[in-house]
């Protein structure tokens, strides 16, 4: 039962290697504004990271609590939010059978995801059960807390779709007992890389939140622009160019990124100026994070300690949840 007066918020992140800028808009922005309002659980899905890591696993602990340090960097909370990471509380995997039992393959088969990860990672065998059951672990991983919203990129809607279809079945065969979640998108568009991909550590087109700001300047500088525009004098388009996307992004001084459009779109401004202006604003976000994760790392044990924490505490509401499953299930010795 969640007790706290404030709605529960519910998200979790693969630790699959460094977290970048994709990571700081695309969820970690969200999840320390949400602090304000909800009672937020935010965890390390180290066995979802599994789900495709399987055959290499050695990177996945590391990695688990250097992405604590980019949240508690970026500003998440312990005192106010509960971070942990999922397989310290193993009741997720206990949930994760009794949904299993009720829960037709096709469902998971249909899933978008699914199928393009799939056609997409041709390099790894993703024929597992467990990789199957991808969208049926994340719903665990929420209802096991009540979470009633659940901060989200786009790709993650559908996941979200069939965590809700999964309880209403549950609940047709054990009675009512979970709060269906719903998603919170995250408000900014998704970030595209250096190169104008996909921003993903696999492009080698990411900057990392730990990037020092001489790199930040450096990789700003070989942003992928406008093609068309070999010369400064030439009218540039602004609409889809990654480097006025992250001015959007980034730059909090809108009059400097207003005149910087107007000039390109008229063919009155250098790139090497509207990047140097990109880059300066980059760093300014980026400094104080930088500043934090110094003092972070400055103590690594309390980094271990607060998501050791923040599991115990999540388990024993998690082992809360499970007493009243089994009462439902009728697996009460
Ligand atoms: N699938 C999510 C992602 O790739 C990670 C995740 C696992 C998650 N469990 C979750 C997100 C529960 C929200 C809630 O981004």
């Amino acid at each position: 039962m969640n007790t706290s007066s404030r709605a529960r918020v519910v998200s979790g992140m693969r630790p699959t290697g460094k977290l970048h800028l994709g990571h700081l808009v695309g969820a970690l922005h969200n999840w320390v504004a949400l602090q304000e309002k909800y009672d937020c659980f935010y965890f390390v899905a180290d066995w979802h990271a599994l789900t495709s890591e399987y055959a290499n696993t050695s990177a996945i602990t590391a990695s688990a609590l250097d992405n604590v340090a980019d949240w508690l960097a970026a500003g998440v909370d312990p005192e106010r939010s509960t971070i942990f990471i999922q397989s310290l509380v193993p009741e997720h995997a206990e949930l994760f059978l009794l949904l299993s039992m009720v829960v037709p393959i096709p469902w998971l088969e249909r899933v978008p995801t699914y199928k393009e990860q799939r056609e997409q990672l041709v390099e790894k065998d993703l024929s597992t059960l467990g990789f199957l059951g991808y969208p049926l672990l994340q719903t665990a991983d929420v209802i096991i807390y009540d979470g009633k919203f659940v901060p989200v990129g786009e790709d993650q809607v559908a996941h979200l779709e069939l965590s809700r279809e999964v309880v209403r079945r549950f609940h047709q065969f054990y009675g009512e007992i979970f709060v269906e979640p719903q998603p919170i998108l995250t408000p900014t568009p998704r970030l595209p890389g250096l190169d104008n991909r996909k921003m993903s550590k696999s492009y080698g087109n990411t900057i990392d939140l730990t990037d020092a700001a001489e790199d930040v300047t450096k990789k700003v500088r070989q942003m992928y622009t406008d093609p068309k525009r070999i010369r400064a004098d030439i009218p540039g388009t602004v609409e889809g160019n990654p480097v006025f996307m992250y001015h959007d992004a980034f730059n909090t001084n809108a009059v400097e990124v207003e005149d910087l459009k107007t000039r390109y779109r008229a063919g009155k401004v250098g790139d090497v100026e509207v990047k140097t202006k990109l880059a300066n604003a980059m760093n300014a976000m980026l400094e104080p994070m930088r500043e934090r994760r110094r003092q972070v790392m400055s103590t690594p044990d309390r980094i271990r300690e607060i998501a050791v924490e923040g599991s115990r505490k999540a388990r024993g509401i998690a082992q809360h949840t499970m007493e009243r499953v089994r009462d439902a299930v009728k697996l009460r010795y």
